[in-house]
């Protein structure tokens, strides 16, 4: 079994051109290095406030070459678990402030890596075992808003899922040409203003409700048909809109009740064709949150990010209240793969689904596209269609899909987002 010869911290850049940190593993036999891992933390911009404190990367790297380096050396790479546990130990606090949550991710995904280069195989495969796997379906940005281009919509991503789609290289042909249509009409409009952080349109509308119709336009006009081909998927990162028990929309200069809110969501999901939506409400607003589940779960997906934060306790006791019916899985979130992986067992079991997500703050690291699909979750979002950040995941996701060929599982979007 290869042991961790070495763990080495770096300071690189991420795609907003802010200091993030890699973590590059080496393993081998004996004193020999055999094989090499290597990963790079993401960042968030609408963090849940219980998400696991990431440090500046200067000290994240300091941390790695330290603490982390002399407490993982010597240890068997292809015990997963085992070396989660020795992170978290190191740790030893609950937010994962002593090491720093992206010191952590780093280390934790670049062992996986490791294992997997150690026994001369993609990550995906190491981790799917023998199972039979399915390419994830990808929820992917069309228009930016909130908290990933400020003056924008108050909403911060208007998504799409091609429902129709027979393989994930489909999906992303179909949304090659949604996303394409979505800028010529903002174009003609000149209601372009650029792109927001994960690539979408940063567009100038004067309502959150807008954006809705235009992307019905965008599938049409890309010669598909809403609803059948391609749904509509929203992230309201509803934390960021919440002002004293209201949730504010600073784009339409008013304030909505939580009932409002709700009210406002029932008409959306009755006039256009949306099969998920996430953080409908506030991560305190455990109330709202529960309402909506009651009156919308039975038709829509309901993700909870911020109110989750990819937490095992969370998730259980959003299971007990019937809140949401989905969770989005983040592993810089919670620091480990061990726990994301813990996450996604808790939520198959107990019929909630999950869509492996990546950050606004990312780099060339493909790792979650791995995971994803190693793991069998059925769903995959990576930001938009455009910034390398995005697409070097897209296109990892096409590699997979070529190399699983004839042994993947059916794809999977007909049997989860049933045609309406
Ligand atoms: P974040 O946004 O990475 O800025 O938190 C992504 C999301 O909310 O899904
Ligand atoms: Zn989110």
């Amino acid at each position: 079994m290869a042991k961790i010869l070495d763990v080495k911290g770096r300071r690189v850049w991420d795609s907003r051109g802010r200091a993030t940190v890699e973590a590059e593993v080496v393993v081998g036999r004996g004193a020999t290095p055999l094989a090499v891992g290597r990963a790079i933390a993401p960042s968030g911009a609408s963090t849940g406030s219980g998400e696991a404190i990431a440090l500046d990367a200067e000290s994240a790297v300091r941390s790695i070459n330290g603490r982390i380096r002399e407490g993982l050396k010597a240890l068997s790479v292809s015990e997963q678990e085992a070396l989660d546990r020795r992170l978290i130990e190191l740790d030893g606090t609950p937010d994962r402030h002593r090491l720093g949550a992206n010191a952590m991710v780093a280390v934790s995904l670049a062992c996986a890596h490791a294992d997997a280069a150690a026994r001369k195989m993609p990550l995906w495969k190491k981790l799917a075992g023998e199972r039979r796997v399915a390419m994830p379906v990808p929820q992917i940005q069309i228009f930016g808003g909130g908290a990933h281009a400020r003056g924008s919509v108050d909403l911060q991503d208007y998504m799409i899922v091609c429902v129709g789609a027979g393989s994930f290289a489909e999906a992303l042909d179909w949304t090659a040409r949604v996303y394409a249509a979505a800028g010529a009409r903002l174009q003609k409009r000149g209601a372009l203003r650029g792109v927001a952080d994960e690539g979408g349109y940063w567009p100038a509308f004067k309502s959150n409700e807008e954006p809705l119709a235009e992307l019905v336009g965008a599938i049409a006009d890309a010669g598909l048909e809403p609803g059948a081909d391609v749904a509509i998927a929203l992230d309201l990162a509803a934390s960021q809109l919440y002002r004293a028990g209201n949730y504010h929309l600073a784009l339409e200069g008013r304030s909505l009740s939580a009932g409002q809110l709700h009210a406002t969501l029932m008409r959306w999901i009755e006039r256009y064709p949306i099969v998920s939506i996430e953080d409908p409400f506030a991560e305190h607003d455990a109330a709202a949150m529960q309402a909506f589940t009651r009156d919308a779960g039975e038709r829509i997906q309901i993700v909870g990010d911020d109110f989750f934060v990819t937490r095992l306790e969370k998730l259980k006791s959003g299971i007990e209240n019937k809140i949401c019916n989905a969770i989005l899985l983040k592993p810089n979130q919670v620091g480990t793969v061990t726990e994301t992986l813990a996450c996604w067992d808790a939520a198959r079991k107990a019929g909630y689904r999950a869509i492996v997500s990546a950050r606004s703050g990312e780099t060339e690291d493909v790792s979650i596209v791995h995971l994803a699909v190693g793991w069998g979750v059925p769903q995959l979002k990576v930001g938009s269609f455009a910034r390398s950040e995005r697409m070097a995941k897209w296109n990892e996701g096409l590699r997979i899909e070529e190399a699983l060929g004839a042994k993947a599982l059916p794809y999977p979007a007909g049997k989860l987002f049933r045609k309406r």
